[in-house]
C-alpha cells in the first residue's frame, strides 16, 4: 500500500532522530511491499528562520493532506536562542500549539513503561521498580489553559496577567471516550486526574467522566487529585493503567511519568483527532545541547513511527516488527549515551538506527 507521511524534522536533535525513523520505515516498506512517500515541512525555529513565523498555512495544508504526521522536536534553548526574543505568538512552541489546534488533535497518548532491559536506569527505589509499570497518560490537548483567553495589562501602574481554564462538556467527553476505549484494550482501569476540590472545570470534568463511564461497565474508574497523582507516580506507579487528565496537568504529569522510567529517550507519543489521523512524536524535547553530535537516542521517534503504523495506517504487524526490533537491539546490549550503563555497547544515534533497521 502507498501512504503519504508528512514529516516535521524540527529543531535541535529533531532532524537526526527523524532521519533514523525514516530509515526504519523504509526497511518496513521494503519488507512488506509498502511505499511511504515523505514530505518534509518546517515548524518551530526552523520555520522562523526561513519564514519568520513558526508554522505557515502551506505547512498546515501539507500536514492535513497526509495520512499521518511524524515529528521530531521543536524549540531551542529558551535562555540563549534568538527565537525567544520574539513575541510569544511567534516563538517555536506557538507552531506546535497551532498545529494541534488546526488538526483537531485533542487526545494526546503518552505511554510510560519500564523496560526490563533498562531497569537499572530507573530512578525509583528498587522495591518499586522491581514491580515494573506500564501506564499511559491520555492528555486533553486542545483546550484548557493552553487555549483559553489570556492577557497582560497594566492597571494603575500594576502589571497583571491572566490565563483562563475553560472546558465544555463535549471537549471532556470526547477525550474521556478515547481513554475508556484504550483502557478496554489494556488492564481496564481509568484514573481520572483533576483538582475538583478547588476548580469548577475539574468538577465538571469529574461529572462528565462519570457519565461516560456508565457506557463502560467493565472498566474500573477512579478519581484522583492531581497533587496526589504526582506523589503516587513516584510511590506506586504500578497502580496506574490509563491516566486521563486535562491539558496542563497532563503536560506536567507526563514529564514526571517519563522521567521515572529513567529513559525519556525511549518514550513515544501520539496525538489523535476524531478520525484515524494523528501526529506522532517522541515525548522528549529538542535537546539543543546535544544537537548535531549524533549522540541522541532515536528510539522514541522510531517507536512513535511504530505507533503511527498501528493507529493511523492500520499496519499493526509492521508496528509489532519495529517494536520487536527495538527490544532486540536493547537485549543485544546496544545503548545510546542516555541509557548507557556499564558493560553495555555504547552506540551513536545513527548506529542505533542502523542496528534497529537491520533487526527488521
Ligand atoms: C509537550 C511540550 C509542549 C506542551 C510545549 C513545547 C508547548 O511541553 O508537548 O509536552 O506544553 O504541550
Ligand atoms: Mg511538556
Amino acid at each position: 500500500m502507498v501512504f503519504n507521511i508528512t514529516c516535521i524534522p524540527g529543531d535541535g536533535i529533531g532532524p537526526e532522530i527523524v532521519k533514523q525513523a525514516k530509515l526504519v520505515l523504509d526497511r518496513v516498506a521494503e519488507k512488506y511491499g509498502h511505499t511511504f512517500n515523505y514530505k518534509d515541512i518546517l515548524m518551530g525555529g526552523a520555520s522562523i528562520d526561513v519564514h519568520g513565523i513558526p508554522l505557515t498555512d502551506e505547512a498546515i495544508a501539507d500536514a492535513k493532506a497526509a495520512d499521518a504526521v511524524l515529528m521530531g522536536s521543536i524549540g531551542g534553548d529558551t535562555n540563549t536562542s534568538p527565537w525567544y526574543k520574539l513575541e510569544p505568538s511567534k516563538r517555536p512552541e506557538a507552531g506546535l500549539l497551532k498545529i494541534r489546534k488546526e488538526l483537531g488533535l485533542f487526545a494526546n497518548l503518552r505511554p510510560a513503561l519500564l523496560y526490563k532491559e533498562l531497569a537499572d536506569a530507573c530512578v525509583l527505589k528498587k522495591e518499586t521498580s522491581d514491580q515494573g509499570f506500564d501506564l499511559i497518560i491520555v492528555r486533553e490537548l486542545t483546550g484548557g489553559l493552553y487555549f483559553g483567553k489570556r492577557e497582560t495589562v497594566t492597571e494603575n501602574g500594576i502589571r497583571k496577567a491572566t490565563d483562563t481554564l475553560t472546558y465544555d462538556e463535549n471537549e471532556i467527553r470526547r477525550v474521556a471516550i478515547k481513554a475508556f476505549d484504550i483502557a478496554s484494550k489494556r488492564r481496564k482501569k481509568v484514573t481520572s486526574v483533576d483538582k475538583a476540590n478547588v476548580l469548577d472545570s475539574s468538577r465538571l470534568w469529574r461529572q462528565v467522566v462519570n457519565e461516560v463511564s456508565k457506557d463502560y461497565p467493565d472498566i474500573t474508574l477512579e478519581h484522583m487529585l492531581v497533587d496526589n497523582c504526582a506523589m503516587q507516580l513516584v510511590k506506586d506507579p504500578a497502580q496506574f493503567d490509563v491516566v486521563l487528565t486535562e491539558n496542563m496537568f497532563g503536560d506536567i504529569l507526563s514529564d514526571e511519568a517519563s522521567m521515572i522510567t529513567g529513559s525519556i529517550g525511549m518514550l513515544a507519543s501520539a496525538s489523535l483527532n476524531e478520525t484515524k489521523f494523528g501526529l506522532y512524536e517522541p515525548s522528549h524535547g529538542s535537546a539543543p545541547d546535544i544537537a548535531g553530535k549524533d549522540i541522541a537516542n532515536p528510539i522514541a521517534t522510531i517507536l512513535s513511527a511504530a505507533m503511527m503504523l498501528r493507529f493511523s495506517l492500520d499496519l499493526s504487524k509492521e508496528a509489532d516488527d519495529i517494536e520487536a526490533a527495538v527490544k532486540k537491539a536493547l537485549a543485544d546490549g546496544y545503548r545510546t549515551g542516555d541509557i548507557y550503563t556499564e558493560g553495555m555497547k555504547k552506540c551513536s544515534c545513527s548506529e542505533m538506527g542502523r542496528i534497529i533497521t537491520e533487526n527488521i
